[in-house]
């Protein structure tokens, strides 16, 4: 079954051609970085007319590349929650057209579903039941994943979202936005105790995450030196490996306390942040001391993408999930809500 499948949830135009959930024929991805790092962030009214202008020739490529007519495509796939409002209105629009041109089902995904799957495409052994960490920039999260197509949602984040953190604490020490990689580069180059940063404290759930604390220390550190007139003192590349080192700290935390509690042997992460090498390097650490089974996404599968959501679209299918021409957007909609048990 081939799912022709549209991500725009946020600041990339995405199509992708993917066959049975696994097999990527095509993987066209637009992004719009270039034009959002001059405002330091995603402008949400920039995303939806760049989505608008680009939709087209992207779904268009995804189709030439995978050697497809549209009359190949079996189902059409397309992210409706969670994400910006105007920008998942375009990719629903164009989704909601195409299937009703061409006469094919129209399969609603989750974006928080389609980061889960994006492992299911490089490893086809990894089955649910199991644990995983989804890190991204809109969402920090850890999920019982129990079966293709339900969820568990077992802890969150109070505030900022991991990769949120990640590319607020660059800002701080001069990275351009979308700062997270340029953490991980400088990283390399830094001392890791260089810099005592906290691990929040996170009442009610344990399972919980807190980053907001972590990044207004590293605000702090920077506006304090500053203050002093000795911003020259602070190290970019030290303060990057201090942050990301806490961060690594706080995710192997609290995920391994989920793991342990549930008794889970396997877990995955992904989300844009699951691409960081501190991250990868302290998860496959952990896990391998314990018995833990890792599944991490390819890193052209870590960012957004619409092969991810093509797979869980196929899983969403056999599912019996189906939309109509009344299909909406939503901005926020917890995982568990609509696929919790
Ligand atoms: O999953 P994603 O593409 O978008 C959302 O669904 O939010 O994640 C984007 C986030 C950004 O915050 C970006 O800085 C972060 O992922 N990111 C990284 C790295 N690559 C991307 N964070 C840390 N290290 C990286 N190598
Ligand atoms: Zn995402």
């Amino acid at each position: 079954m081939k799912i022709l499948a549209i991500e725009s949830s946020c600041d990339e135009t995405a199509c992708a051609v993917v066959e049975d959930g696994t097999r990527v024929l095509s993987n066209v991805v637009a992004t719009q970085i270039d034009e959002h790092r001059l405002y330091g962030g995603v402008v949400p009214e920039i995303a939806s007319r760049r989505h608008s202008e680009n939709i087209y020739a992207v779904a268009s490529q995804a189709l030439t590349d995978a050697d497809c007519a549209l009359a190949d495509i079996d189902a059409i796939a397309v992210t409706y929650a969670p994400g910006l409002i105007g920008a998942l209105l375009v990719g629903i629009s164009f989704a909601k057209g195409l299937a009703m041109a061409a006469g094919k089902p129209l399969i609603p995904v989750h974006h928080i579903a389609g980061h889960i799957a994006a492992n299911y495409i490089s490893h086809p052994d990894l089955k649910p039941p199991y644990l995983c960490l989804v890190i991204s920039g809109g969402h920090s999260h850890i999920i019982e994943v129990k079966d293709y197509t339900k969820y568990r949602v077992i802890g969150r984040t109070r505030d900022d979202a991991a990769g949120e953190a990640f590319d607020k604490a660059a800002r701080m020490i001069g990275f351009e936005y979308p700062g997270g990689k340029h953490i991980d580069e400088a990283a390399k180059k830094g001392d890791p105790n260089a810099y005592k940063l906290p691990h929040p404290r996170v009442e009610g759930s344990k399972y919980d995450f807190s980053f907001s604390g972590l990044k207004t220390a590293v605000v702090n550190l920077v506006h304090n030196a500053q203050q002093r007139g000795e911003a020259d003192s602070i190290s970019p590349c030290d303060v990057a490996a201090s942050f990301q080192k806490t961060v690594c700290e706080i995710l192997v935390q609290k995920t391994m306390l989920a793991a342990d509690d549930m008794g889970f042997k396997t877990l995955s992460v992904c989300g844009g942040v699951s691409a960081n090498s501190g991250v990868r390097a302290a998860m496959e650490k952990v896990c391998g001391e314990r018995g833990i089974k890792l599944y991490l996404p390819e890193l052209k599968y870590c960012g957004d993408n619409a092969a991810m959501i093509g797979c869980q679209a196929y899983y969403d299918y056999l599912a019996g999930k189906r939309a109509d021409e009344s299909l909406n957007g939503i901005a926020t909609l917890s995982l568990d809500r609509i696929c919790g048990e």
